[in-house]
């Protein structure tokens, strides 16, 4: 870092030859390299090619995002009768905790063995008063990649004082590692989603999704209906998944016809939001060379819904002294 502060990588490598590589800077994951339906490996995240490149380029590539994941409306929100007042850094909105939210932080970590695969575990304390938020919170993500072809990421946070936490993990995927992905197949396990206004705040309303370019309730590709997304950019939506199942319990399922790479995303987070990457298209791909191609990559972020702290219908993010929040997201990879 430009202070002298030491950034640690972290290469996890499992029983099958999947491997995941994570650096302290924001808890980011840089690589994951996944086998085809040959065995092949290929790197199925998109990345920055040095530290300068995670540091600068503002696309939240991989990393860790909190305290509060995705928009709070006019970085402003009144909790026990006290107004907090966060950075504006995604005007008129508060996007992904602030300015210097928790991807842009140097994280402690230590790696650790278990039976099940390797695991990393990052810590972090974020002080009081941290981007406007209140309370002292100690925050740790371990990153595991078990012997099932898993990346699991379990959440945990505890808090001095009461504060909205939402946490998530910002890696873009793309299962072919190359081009765009218009044409992987995508199912959410969703009914309904939350609508915006111009800002991207939510209105409060649970839509249905049916039938529009937003029901993915069926395995489609992801292109087939993208060109009648209001706004034009492309999917930039939470969904609301549908209750079910013990959690983590299996909110989206997205599949590479070309290579047979198939993901599976679990979750106990009430939300998940797609983002097809409408930043990235003619920017340099670091990683890859040249520039990128409009759409290429997803992020399927699991997550409260935007805005929840000022949306008193939307499941609760407030943490309070003496609770630990506690939440688990599961990456499941699978070539056939
Ligand atoms: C996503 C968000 C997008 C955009 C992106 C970062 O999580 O939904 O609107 O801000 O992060 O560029």
């Amino acid at each position: 870092m430009p202070d002298g502060t030491p950034v640690e990588l972290f290469t996890l490598e499992n029983a099958n030859g999947l491997t995941c590589r994570a650096i302290t800077y924001g808890a980011t994951v840089t690589g994951l390299l996944v086998p085809d339906r040959s065995g092949r490996p290929g790197d199925v995240v998109l990345g920055h090619g040095s530290l300068e490149g995670y540091r600068t380029q503002g696309a939240y590539m991989g990393c860790a995002v909190g305290r509060f994941a995705n928009r709070i409306a006019r970085g402003r929100f009144t909790l026990d009768g006290t107004t907090y007042e966060l950075p504006i850094n995604d005007p008129p909105n508060t996007l992904h905790g602030g300015s210097v939210g928790f991807g842009k932080v140097v994280w402690k970590a230590v790696a650790s063995e278990t039976p099940g695969g390797p695991s990393v575990i990052f810590e972090h304390v974020s002080p009081d008063g941290d981007q406007g938020f209140p309370g002292t919170l100690r925050v740790r993500m371990t990153y595991s990649l078990t012997n099932a072809n898993e990346l699991r990421i379990d959440y945990e946070a505890q808090t001095d004082r009461a504060t909205p936490v939402n946490l998530t993990h910002h890696s873009y995927f793309n299962l072919a590692c190359g081009g765009d992905v218009l044409g992987h197949m995508l199912q959410i396990r969703a009914g309904r989603y939350t609508p915006v206004d111009g800002s991207l705040i939510p209105t409060g309303e649970l839509a249905r999704v049916a039938g529009g370019p937003l029901d993915f309730t069926e395995m489609k590709p992801i292109g087939r209906d993208i060109a009648g997304v209001p706004g034009g950019g492309g999917y930039d939506h939470n969904f609301v998944i549908d209750p079910g199942g013990p959690a983590p319990a299996l909110a989206a399922t997205l599949t590479d016809p070309a290579s047979g790479r198939t993901m599976e995303v679990l979750t106990d987070e009430p939300g998940i939001q797609l983002f097809t990457a409408s930043n990235l298209g003619g920017r340099a791909a670091a990683k890859r060379g040249g520039t990128y191609p409009r759409h290429p990559a997803l992020c399927l972020e699991t997550q409260h819904f935007p805005n929840s702290v000022n949306e008193p219908g939307f499941p609760t993010t407030v943490l309070r002294p003496g609770g630990k929040f506690q939440s688990t997201t599961i990456y499941r990879f699978s070539a056939g």
